[in-house]
């Protein structure tokens, strides 16, 4: 499997959508939730999810599929990871900060993957061979400590809150007096992109599916960033540009092994 033609389907399946979420966007769609309240999705998220499977098995009808909103289908070595809006609650309340995520691993290797924010347009994609924004090459460079750093996390999430409140409120406390700035933009795919091209210096985030990482981790990879934790199974992730020195970072008591 050629993986420049696995990264092309890739981005024609996340630009499949663009139209619909942009006509979309701002216009306050109903929302249900899934799990709990903090965990919204839209007719859109679904339509969407639909359109890029049928993108994908248009060419490669062989594919199995693992999808936020659609659950996991077919079975083989050529593993698709979907996520039809990554950043729901941003899209649905009208903040610009939400994206198409779509992976492609290959016995379970990731080869190519594609982050499309639909607002701005930008194109974030990477494969075994480099990583592009908007086909111009990708370096992931920035801060090298915490007081010049950027971090964006939505840690502690609710979950974090109810697991252990004041251990969470204590780390949280700690990464906001170490570093420059901490914001809580959301989209966890979103926020690799931006690390991955230098516009932010690290990203932290637990309990991740691979539908959410699968992307931006190999984005973050192969623009010469650090990619922490495993992108393929659901779990906590940490990722900083090159050259950011973690063991000196509050980061490090988070860092996955
Ligand atoms: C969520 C976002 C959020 C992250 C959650 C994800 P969704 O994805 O990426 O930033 O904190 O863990 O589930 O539900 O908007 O696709
Ligand atoms: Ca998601
Ligand atoms: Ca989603």
């Amino acid at each position: 499997m050629d993986v420049t033609n696995l990264l092309g389907i890739a981005v024609e399946a996340a630009r499949a959508v663009g139209p619909r979420l942009r006509k979309a966007f701002r216009s306050r769609p109903d929302v249900a939730t899934k799990l709990d309240f903090h965990d919204p999705v839209t007719e859109h998220d679904h339509a969407a999810e639909e359109i890029i499977r049928a993108v994908i098995t248009s060419h490669l009808p062989e594919s199995a599929i693992v999808g936020e909103e659609g659950g996991s289908t077919g079975s083989g070595d050529l593993v698709w990871y979907v996520d039809p809006i990554d950043g729901t609650a941003n899209f649905a309340t009208g903040l610009p900060f939400f994206c198409v995520s779509v992976a492609a691993a290959v016995r379970g290797e990731l080869v190519a993957g594609v982050v499309y924010d639909p607002v701005r347009e930008d194109e974030f994609s990477a494969s075994t061979e480099g990583a592009w924004c908007n086909g111009a090459p990708l370096r992931s460079v920035g801060a090298s400590t915490d007081r010049e750093a950027m971090l964006l996390t939505s840690y502690p999430t609710a979950l974090d809150m109810e697991l252990d409140m004041d251990a969470a409120l204590r780390r949280y406390g700690r990464f906001l007096k170490s570093f420059s700035a901490v914001r809580r933009p959301g989209s966890a795919a979103l926020k690799l992109a931006y690390v991955a091209a230098g516009w932010s210096d690290a990203a932290y985030g637990t309990k991740a599916n691979p539908w959410d990482v699968a992307a931006g981790a190999l984005l973050v990879r192969q623009a010469g960033g650090v990619y922490l934790g495993d992108p393929l199974a659901k779990g906590d992730y940490l990722a900083y540009v090159g050259g950011f020195d973690l063991d000196h970072s509050a980061l490090a008591e988070v860092a996955p092994r």
